[in-house]
């Protein structure tokens, strides 16, 4: 699956965000190490701490079906009325969940409804990662 392709899923995904507190609308398209995509959304809360991002919605239901290997994750991100400023990085929360299962050569693409996009290391995105 190419990066581009990854992104798309992404945007998809996007369409299910449920931001109506921050208005800032996330997809995330995680890629396993056999080839299967699991997507995911951020899902907010009026009490704020049981928001969760878009990636660890999908690692989450990933890991949650058997699923522990895996090679790439795209993240895409805009403002309500659908507006990409910048790419969407993954928050350090998500870095880190995604360290607990993903090699320091795990690729995270950060991409747009453009076309355009970037491919990252996790071990670029989290350095040093705390490790027991
Ligand atoms: N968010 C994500 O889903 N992923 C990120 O990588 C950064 C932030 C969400 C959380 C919250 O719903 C909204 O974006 C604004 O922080």
């Amino acid at each position: 699956m190419t990066p581009q392709e990854l992104v798309k899923r992404a945007l998809e995904a996007q369409k299910y965000a449920y931001a109506p507190y921050s208005g800032f609308r996330v997809g995330a398209a995680l890629l396993t190490a056999q080839g299967k995509v699991y997507t995911g959304c951020n899902i907010e809360n009026k009490c704020h701490t049981p928001t969760i991002c878009a990636e660890r919605t999908a690692l989450f239901k990933a890991v949650s079906e058997g699923e522990t290997e895996f090679l790439a994750i795209a993240v895409v991100g805009c403002t309500r009325d659908g507006v990409y400023k910048r790419f969407c990085t993954p928050c350090g929360v998500c870095r880190q969940a995604l360290a607990e299962f993903c090699k320091p050569d795990f690729q995270i693409v950060f991409g747009d409804d453009s076309g355009d996009y970037e491919v990252h290391t996790l071990s670029e995105l989290l350095p040093l990662a705390f490790d027991l």
